[in-house]
């Protein structure tokens, strides 16, 4: 034992709950139901769930697994090859158990990331055997205080019968006093949820767990994996510009000031490289109340644009963490983790009026958005929190590239194949070629607009064409249903989009 090991344990009398990875997964029996730390890559528990996927692959077994979001170190995609993993809820994006669910061999409840320990806390979802917790350390008290992220861990922890506690001796201390444990109360009889502004620090900095249900205590050092966020390319800088010259236009007119609202940005490239566009813009003093703080987000704060940010986790590229690492008592001040149903709060978001930002995959000629399903069948990642945003923003922005796969496929569509957000949560849509306001418009108007803005030149004809018979129909929203999906049939045919 090492002194730094012993001193993460504050409560004495939980030293002796110290076992191996492999003691601790002998607590998990088949078909029991798993609340896991970890949300976007950060803060999962690394060890134990190695451990049971080492289990699995000698001795079958399937469990339920539950987390924040998406987990790093390869763990959805070694437990889903262990095949460990029966039901998954409610985020992945590992490429492997994509396969196993696409496959039909997981269960994947793809849920808002709000919902989920909604729906446990009363009785919806099958109760939390096990929580297994990353952790910077205990407390005297036996508090667990998370590391990276805080995610569902707050809400698994209380809730679950037993909790494994990790304890990541690489995880840095410093990260105490950065979470915000608020925990909402009951329903029909629940209070408002407090929080006023990004800044609001309403809960404990610790999750308030009773010591004698931690069953073990397990000690790792593997750090989180690094972002895999791609740098900004031409098409998604064309893209932030487009949007900052839209908040642009925004502000000149006084419908924001020139701080903008607080910010929500969605996981992935696009997104990321939105909110790197910031820092050549003249917005001043802006806050983030979002799920994920990027590379952008502290981007944004060196450049003295960035005064705070609120989230439920921290998920950087290696350079920027040890950037961050090294000067984190600096950002340490603008900085709170909160547990997810919390950043993703649809009480807090209509309060805070949050400009969101995410990504589609396709959105159609009316606005509505499919962020999910590629084809309409085959799942990518999940909604995450972008629905949790989209339905309750100020003001609600979809990103995406007007081609994908070589210009195979265009983004914009007659019909989207599968629906994440309706048109009505969708306010603004943005690709390289242009922005489509789509605020106050009909369907009618909202159809010319995103053709006109939105869709790649050699797109543009077969669109315009397709509108133009379907106005001949007529309808509120006037479509040709031999036809909607036809783009998306010929894509499965012939792999490309393009007529025959
Ligand atoms: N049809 C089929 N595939 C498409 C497509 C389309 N219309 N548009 C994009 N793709 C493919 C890309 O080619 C790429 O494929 P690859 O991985 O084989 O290279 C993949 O989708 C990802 O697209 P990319 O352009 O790299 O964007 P991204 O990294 O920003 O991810 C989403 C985009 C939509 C997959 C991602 O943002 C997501 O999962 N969103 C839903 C969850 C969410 O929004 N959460 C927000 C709150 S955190």
């Amino acid at each position: 034992m090492t002194e730094d090991f012993l001193h993460r344990i504050r409560h004495k009398g939980l030293r002796e709950r110290v076992v191996s990875a492999e003691q601790a997964a002998s607590l998990i029996h088949d078909g029991m139901v798993l609340g896991m730390s970890g949300f976007t890559r950060a803060g999962e528990a690394k060890a134990v769930p190695m451990a049971l996927a080492e289990r699995a692959r000698q001795n079958p077994m399937k469990v339920t697994l539950m987390t924040g979001a998406s987990l790093g170190n390869d763990l959805d995609k070694t437990m889903a090859e262990a095949q460990l993993l029966s039901r998954r809820i409610p985020f992945m994006s590992d490429p492997a158990l994509r396969r196993a669910i696409n496959a039909g061999e997981v269960m994947y409840i793809d849920q808002h990331l709000s919902e989920t320990v909604e729906q446990l806390r009363t009785c919806q979802l099958p109760p939390v055997d096990i929580a297994i917790i990353e952790a910077v350390a205990i407390t005297e008290q036996g508090g667990i205080l998370p590391t990276t992220s805080v995610g569902n861990s707050a809400s698994f922890a209380l809730l679950a019968e037993k909790v494994i506690v990790e304890i990541n001796l690489s995880q840095s201390e410093q990260l105490e006093g950065l979470h915000d444990i608020y925990i909402p109360t009951y329903r029909p009889t629940r209070t408002p949820i407090p929080v006023v502004s990004a800044e609001s620090r309403v809960g404990f900095p610790f999750i308030p767990v009773p010591p004698e249900r931690i069953a073990a205590i397990v000690i790792s050092t593997k750090l989180d994996s690094s972002s895999t966020v791609q740098e900004p390319d031409e098409e998604t800088r064309a893209i932030a510009g487009h949007l900052t010259d839209f908040l642009k236009n925004e502000v000149a007119h006084s419908r924001l000031p020139s701080h903008l609202q607080p910010l929500q940005a969605g996981i992935g490239t696009i997104a990321n490289a939105v909110l790197h566009g910031f820092i050549d813009s003249p917005f001043h003093d802006l806050t983030m109340y979002s799920e994920v703080l990027q590379d952008s987000t502290f981007d944004l704060m060196d450049a003295g644009k960035m005064v705070f940010a609120s989230g439920s986790s921290i998920t950087l590229s290696a350079p920027k963490y040890a950037e961050v690492m090294a000067r984190f008592q600096d950002y340490k001040p603008k900085l709170i983790l909160r547990p997810q149903e919390i950043s993703n709060h649809p009480e807090v978001v209509r309060r805070l009026g949050l400009i969101c930002i995410n990504t589609a995959l396709e959105f159609d000629i009316y606005g509505n958005v499919n962020s999910t399903h590629v084809m309409g069948t085959n799942m990518m990642n999940g909604i995450g929190g972008s629905g949790d945003f989209a339905r309750n923003a100020f003001l609600s922005v979809f990103v995406t590239k007007s081609l994908a796969k070589g210009g195979r496929i265009s983004s914009v569509v007659p019909m989207v194949s599968h629906v994440d957000h309706t048109e009505h949560d969708v306010d603004i849509l943005v690709t390289e070629q242009g922005l489509a306001d789509l605020r106050g418009l009909a369907p009618r108007e909202r159809a010319r607009v995103i053709i006109r803005n939105c869709v790649a030149p050699e797109w543009r004809p077969a669109l315009e064409d397709y509108l133009g018979r379907a106005l001949v129909r007529g309808g509120h929203t006037p479509h040709l249903l031999e036809e909607a999906l036809s783009w998306h049939d010929r894509l499965r045919r012939t792999g490309s989009m393009r007529p025959e």
